[in-house]
């Protein structure tokens, strides 16, 4: 019933651009609003529809190589020392999906000045790289407690200041042109921004398969569990764990595959919570763990409005849910949690118990047969699929493993090198 999936990307394209920038209100809104200036300056410079989609793609999401929130602030305030790592990770991710690839270069420049480029500024990556240069920095330039028309003539007399040296004159004058009218910096600051740009946002219906989906799902699974060592390979065992038992359970071949996408995806809504947190040995506080159970309610509505996914945004959402109504943050009760909730819930746990944290090692069997019988016992996980983990454990664990274990190379490789800071709170 999968096979071809016609996916709104725009709406799924703005709730992860909206998640990303969601974690502080610093940053809140920031690649829309690039994106916005972006699509306004391409119009204004007749550029063809596929260049101004591919602009408004990249720029929607251009920062997604700064993995935690704490990086964004410091982005986002000309605090970091060294943006290059950002823009590295953020081609790289972008590779991994073929309707993301063609703007990769784009992303991997963004945060290159006029004088840097030996090419000329008509060849295209070297225009959209600069027209999102303008845009990152115009919005970044805004004071957010100001209101916009007493400051958009300072605004532009700044971005003016910077043709010839960090701008092409070219791109310089192209937002003059497109910034002319007052219309365009209220539309900017206007709390309806998201509605305008997916009504009207330049962007296609497209169709994407299974296959297509699982390689998004192999990207945000990268954003999330990429920010600590710790957690590289969290959620690609989960996913592996989950699938495993869905199809030792009897699922179907399309149930066990999605089951997997659904694993990538579980913890998507992570995206809005600070390394602080995420990272921190200690047990939360009360505050500290508030902000965390929103991580899953996040899940849900970004995988909700990719439509005809329902099936994999429920999995993927009530892991943290329990059969006696006790879970968060839905309190979904054992009527509302299908059998593939049941084992994303399980497989979760076993994943999260059986990996090294920096303050423990992962536990042996009888520990992690204990945590779970326990919570069988109690009417919190569906005791069935304990079970089934229980006696397959060597497959199951086999396969978790192999699975971290590939990831891990691939994160080492690619990620770890570029000195993300951990954020850990000793
Ligand atoms: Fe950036
Ligand atoms: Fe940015
Ligand atoms: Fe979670």
């Amino acid at each position: 019933m999968y096979s071809e999936i016609s996916v709104n990307l725009g709406n799924f394209l703005l709730s992860l651009s909206d998640a990303m920038d969601l974690a502080s209100p610093a940053v809140a809104s920031h690649q829309q609003r690039t994106a916005f200036i972006a699509w306004e300056m391409g119009k204004a410079a007749d550029l063809s529809e596929d260049t101004i989609e591919r602009l408004f793609i990249a720029a929607l999401l251009h920062d997604i190589g700064a993995l935690s929130p704490e990086e964004k602030i410091s982005i986002h305030n000309f605090e970091d020392d060294n943006p290059e790592k950002h823009c590295i990770r953020g081609e790289a991710l972008f590779k991994l999906v073929p309707w993301l690839e063609p703007a990769a270069g784009i992303i991997r420049s963004h945060h290159k000045g006029w004088q840097k480029w030996e090419e000329p500024i008509d060849m295209p990556v070297v225009l959209e790289s600069q027209i999102i240069f303008l845009a990152d920095h115009l919005e970044r330039f805004i004071n957010r407690r100001q209101y916009i028309l007493h400051q958009n003539e300072q605004l532009t007399a700044k971005i003016s200041s910077l043709s010839g040296a960090l701008l092409h004159p070219d791109v310089a004058d192209m937002f003059i042109a497109a910034s002319r009218r007052e219309e365009f910096w209220l539309d900017l600051m206007s709390p309806r921004l998201y509605s305008l740009l997916l009504h009207k946002g330049p962007y296609r219906r497209v169709e994407v398969d299974l296959d297509g989906i699982s390689k998004i799902g192999t990207l945000f699974r990268n954003i999330i569990d990429f920010r600590s060592r710790f957690t590289s390979t969290h959620s690609s065992g989960v996913a592996e764990c989950a699938s495993t038992l869905a199809k030792i359970f009897g699922l179907t071949e399309t149930e066990v595959r999605l089951m997997e996408v659904a694993g990538n995806f579980h913890d998507l809504g992570k995206l809005a919570v600070p390394n602080s947190i995420l990272n921190k040995p200690d047990k939360l506080t009360k505050e500290e763990f508030a902000v965390m159970r929103q991580h899953t309610y996040f899940t849900f509505s970004i995988l909700n409005t990719i439509g005809e996914l329902r099936q994999i945004a429920e999995w993927a959402a009530f892991h943290h849910e329990k059969l006696d109504g006790s879970g968060y943050p839905f309190h979904c009760k054992a009527d509302q949690l299908n059998t593939g909730a049941r084992i994303m819930a399980i497989a979760d746990i076993f994943t999260a118990v059986a990996e090294d944290r920096p303050y423990r090692s992962g536990m042996s069997r009888d520990g992690i047969a204990i945590i779970l019988k326990n919570q069988a016992d109690a009417h919190l996980l569906d005791s069935r699929i304990v079970n089934l983990l229980l006696e397959n454990y060597d497959e199951v664990l086999a396969a978790t493993k192999e699975k971290q274990a590939g990831v891990k190379e691939y994160y080492e490789n690619q990620f770890a090198l570029l000195g993300q800071k951990e954020h850990v709170i000793s």
